[in-house]
């Protein structure tokens, strides 16, 4: 063992293994060891894409889509009720994604214009389409609305007067959620924790009686029930269970004044990064959700609402993998209580640009050599990008063979998810394609930046130095 590896990270035995879990379903280590997903080579895909390049199982994501939705179909029709799955977007989006998602039979959820127009122009259908946000702007809720939205979250009183304003003006009727807090602090990193009572989301539930209220008045505005999501990223079902619960508790009090027939919990649900985290199958936390909302309506004497959940992470996390190339080695000394340790700094070809998480969360994410397989013994390593940042941090604590040497290709796993989705041109980087692999083949579905692109934006040149 490093002293200089956290307590959660022990020394494997074999540093080319492939963690349950972690990694995509299809990938494997060739008979030569090279890893292969969606049954192509590491090689292949980075002598036709070059590197960094993020690579999403395309099986994997549909069946983790349709997964999902027969687990919470299956737990709803299990107390007479329904349930529908929306694909939170933000995760990450393309046109293709969006197909893939109703292709399974899910919706979308939003929560920009950009998104919007994404889940259009892939041709979802706009009654398939739930749209978020603490300030969406007019031109946006006048897209949504007159392109006729399934539903859209309310986040503010103010909201709840421009929709109807706007719904008025269009000569129609837009069903909404409202957005609640229901004080569950989700057993999570604080920035991704969101039904608490001090941050910006949604309504308290005193708060959300009123707005109700408000929204029954409103001839343009239809109610159709509370919409409450904790967080991201966790584990067990038991923050659900009693965030569900207490705004079941509005929800009873909410069915004196008309129908509620619709009650959406969010998403949320985690995956594992490393060989350390336990995710709960979705089946178990479908299961522990639904179950909980049945009984605590058959113990309030009312019907259970249709249920809606809105995971992303859970869906395309897993799915996706980064390959970047090795540029510079560099063992570091390091001082510890009894002496001195040595962190390997492998340098990568990305960085914060293309995967923010480690450097905004302090994420912690697996890796592995993809060109080869190495029997030299393992050694504790930290994958850096070329950012000029000590925190440009792409894996932070992770085993790699130790004749790790620049040429070999890296893989970071489970890059699925909020990755490419909030990448940057930190540094004037460009941000790296996004490939779709299937059964040997593979295909760009978001096209990669090039310098030209950067440097387009910069009316300087396109305008004149001089100008
Ligand atoms: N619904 C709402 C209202 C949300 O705000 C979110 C995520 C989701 C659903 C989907 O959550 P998921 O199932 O993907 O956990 N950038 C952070 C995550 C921020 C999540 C924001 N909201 C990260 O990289 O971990």
């Amino acid at each position: 063992m490093n002293p200089l590896a956290p307590a959660w990270l022990t020394e494997p035995d074999d540093a080319n293994d492939l963690a349950p879990l972690v990694w995509p379903d299809s990938i494997k280590r060739t008979k030569k060891g090279e890893l292969s997903v969606g049954g192509m080579k590491a090689s292949k895909i980075v002598e036709a894409f070059g590197t960094p390049i993020m690579v999403l199982d395309e099986q994997h994501v549909r069946e983790r889509a349709e997964r999902t939705r027969r687990a919470f179909e299956a737990a709803a029709a299990r107390h007479d009720g329904s349930a529908r799955v929306y694909y939170a977007g933000k995760a990450f989006l393309t046109t293709e994604i969006a197909r893939w998602m109703i292709q399974a039979g899910l919706n979308v959820d939003v929560c920009s214009r950009g998104e919007l127009e994404t889940a259009l122009a892939a041709g979802v259908p706009a009654d398939r389409i739930g749209f978020h946000g603490n300030n969406k702007s007019v031109s946006e809720l006048e897209r949504a609305i007159d392109v006729g939205l399934g539903t859209i979250v309310v986040d503010s009183p103010i909201e709840i007067e421009r929709i109807s304003a706007i719904a008025e003006r269009l000569g129609t009727s837009q069903r909404v959620l409202v957005r609640v807090r229901s004080g569950v602090h989700a057993d999570t990193h604080d920035f991704l924790a969101t039904a608490h009572e001090d941050q910006k989301f949604g309504f308290s539930l005193e708060e959300a009686e009123s707005a109700v209220a408000r929204i029954r008045e409103l001839p343009s505005v239809e109610f159709v029930g509370l919409h409450c999501h904790i967080g991201s990223q966790i584990f067990g079902v038991s923050g659900f269970r009693e965030s569900a619960s207490r705004v079941l508790e509005l929800h009873e009090r909410l069915l004196e004044g008309g129908p509620v027939p619709l009650m959406n919990l969010g998403g949320g649900f985690g995956i594992a990064y490393t060989r350390v985290d336990t995710p709960a199958e979705i089946e178990d936390l479908a299961d522990g959700i639904v179950d909980a909302v049945a009984n605590e309506c058959a113990a309030r004497g009312i019907e259970m609402p249709a249920l809606a959940f809105e995971p992303g992470r859970s869906i395309i996390g897993s799915a996706g993998i980064t390959l970047y190339e090795v540029g510079t080695t560099k063992p570091v000394t390091v001082e510890t209580d009894d002496g001195s340790a040595d962190r390997l700094y492998v340098a990568v070809d990305g960085g914060m640009s293309d995967n923010v998480r480690p450097a905004l969360y302090g994420a912690q994410y697996s890796a592995r050599i993809a060109s080869r397989a190495s029997d030299a013994a393992p050694a504790l390593a930290r994958v850096v990008g070329m950012h000029c940042e000590s925190g440009d941090i792409v894996v932070d604590n992770e085993y790699l063979p130790g004749d790790i040497v620049p040429g070999d290709l890296v893989a970071v796993a489970s890059t699925g998810a909020y990755s490419a989705a909030m990448a940057s041109n930190y540094n004037h980087v460009p941000r790296p394609a996004v490939i779709a692999v299937r059964d040997g083949e593979a295909r760009v579905i978001l096209r990669g930046e090039t310098i030209n692109d950067l440097l387009a934006r910069d009316t300087g040149i396109t305008e004149g130095l001089d100008r």
